[in-house]
């Protein structure tokens, strides 16, 4: 569970007696709303404490003051922005991380001026948003405190000071359905796979009614009615039931056709028959990842209501060896018709998007359909978890992807789905097999995903590297980034909202 953080806003003046954090360039100067708030000393304090420290400024750097007894502020957080000529954009989410980053306890008061930069509503707005993602812990399954010890202590309540306190208010109401979806993300990535299977997580995905989202839960009958043999598949060899997961938001008007979010939600991987190895197989509870940040976006979407018709759907399984479980050689014959002959019961993902994509493109027409999938170890080879792998068969959708990910700083690389990869997976026995061998592992798993995407205009996120087992940053203490749900947050809102 998260830690609870309140987010408030109100105008300039005083400084209240928590922690005050004040920005400044790296000419070491206060602003006039920070000299206003903690008094002329202001300057001088920070040019004495910084020698003392070594600090400089440095876009992001902080350093952290006790203050003296005349100030009622009892510390004072002084977060660096850099040099003007240099850092001429600032990343807003991860300002706000920073300002918290070294308060432990109590409240933090920001005061939102920055030297050589006036901050719009909807950048304060991002602040908090970096904020609340930045304070988030998974705690929940640490036994608490031995007797005698007290309750831990953490930061509480962040208040911006800002100019027009009802303008900051009213871009926040907007991305705190945005930090809240991050962290559902966050929470279903990091929730140990004994208790999140497929049935559990389809349950977490109902909670989304409360929205106003429609969710629809197909239990194995119903998808083997469907023909969704490749699904069923990959989960035979569990005691767990498979599931598949409809969510729909509608916040235009009826008729107006839906995009449409896919997700991978293998919730564990054990690689099936061919298993993997015992190293680091506890990270595969994360392979549900591509499904958590379909879960998170529905709950953003709805929560800020959205001017769009959008449709969510996951698919839920657990890879298990079995005496019932799947094997390499077997042929099942996927919702689409084809053919696909099992080489490795590890490249299950594919087998699972491969009915739900084409169960989405039959049903809802959408305008595009993206999928998010931890799809291969191969996209890491290539991009280690600085971006997710991209693949897209329409160069417009990849172009909004692709800006909307410089606007989020969750990253993308496009990366090809041509015919030579489709090749290399053409099978002896079957219409195609599920694996392309080792050479651009993340190309031939792409391309397996295009045939059952056809022409509807349409983009891959292969999110292995960048959903789980994230590098901690500003913005992120925590093993599940929740990556993906701003992008395709702003991806919405800046492309198909009326
Ligand atoms: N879930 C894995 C991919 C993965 C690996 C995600 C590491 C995150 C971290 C996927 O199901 C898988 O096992 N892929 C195989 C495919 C191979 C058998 C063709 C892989 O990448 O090795
Ligand atoms: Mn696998
Ligand atoms: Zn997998």
């Amino acid at each position: 569970m998260s830690r609870d953080l309140k987010i408030e806003f109100k105008p300039f003046g005083g400084s209240g007696n928590g922690s005050v954090v004040i920005f400044v360039r790296d000419d070491l100067q206060p602003s006039p709303k920070a000299v206003a708030a903690l008094g002329n000393g202001l300057s001088e304090l920070i040019a004495r404490a910084a020698k003392a420290e070594g600090f400089k400024g440095k876009y992001l750097g902080s350093m952290s003051i006790l203050t003296p007894s005349d100030m009622a502020a009892e510390r004072l957080v002084v977060i660096g922005l850099g040099d003007e000529k240099d850092v001429k954009k600032f990343d807003w989410a991860k300002l706000g991380g920073a300002s918290i980053a070294t308060v432990s306890r109590g409240t933090a008061m920001i005061i939102a001026d920055f030297p050589g930069d006036s901050a719009e509503p909807e950048n304060i707005a991002e602040m908090a948003l970096g904020a609340c993602l930045r304070n988030y812990r998974f705690e929940q399954y640490k036994s608490k405190k031995k007797t005698g010890e007290s309750k831990q202590e953490h930061l509480a309540k962040v208040v911006f000071a800002v100019d027009d306190v009802d303008a900051a208010k009213k871009a926040y109401k907007d991305v705190e359905a945005v930090a809240e979806g991050t962290i559902l993300a966050r929470n279903l990535v990091n929730e140990p796979p004994n208790v999140l299977f497929p049935v559990e997580f389809a349950s977490r995905a109902e909670a989304l009614e409360k929205l106003g989202v429609e969710v629809e839960i197909l239990d194995e009958k119903a998808l083997r009615k469907l023909g969704m043999n490749a699904l069923l598949g990959v989960g035979q060899g569990s005691e767990h039931e498979s599931r598949v997961v409809v969510m729909r938001w509608n916040g235009a008007k009826s008729g107006q056709e839906p995009i449409a979010f896919i997700g991978k939600g293998v919730c564990f991987d054990t690689g099936g028959i061919s298993i993997k190895p015992a190293e680091g197989m506890e990270g595969m509870k994360g392979d549900m990842g591509g499904a958590a940040c379909v879960v998170g976006l529905m709950h953003a979407l709805a929560g800020r209501k959205a001017k769009a018709n959008v449709v969510g759907l996951i698919g839920l399984v657990e890879n298990m060896p079995d005496g019932k479980a799947q094997r390499p050689g077997d042929i099942v014959t996927s919702m689409s018709g084809q053919t696909i002959e099992i080489i490795n019961t590890d490249a299950e993902g594919r087998l699972v998007l491969a009915d739900v994509l084409w169960y989405a493109r039959e049903r809802f027409k959408p305008k595009f359909m993206i999928n998010l999938a931890t799809l291969t170890g191969a996209i890491m080879v290539a991009l280690a978890n600085h971006y997710a792998g991209m693949f897209s068969n329409d160069d417009i959708l990849a172009e909004q992807l692709a800006l909307a990910a410089e606007t989020t700083g969750e990253k993308v690389w496009r990366m090809p789905v041509t015919s030579e990869y489709d090749k290399m997976i053409d099978s002896q026995f079957a219409d195609v097999k599920n694996t392309g061998g080792r050479l651009g592992g993340a190309c031939t798993a792409a391309a397996f995903l295009k045939r059952f995407v056809k022409d509807v205009p349409w983009a891959h996120l292969d999110v292995a590297g960048t959903a789980m087992d994230s590098p901690k940053n500003e913005i992120s203490q925590t093993w599940a980034s929740g990556w993906g749900v701003r992008l395709l947050d702003r991806l919405v809102r800046d492309n198909y909202e009326s």
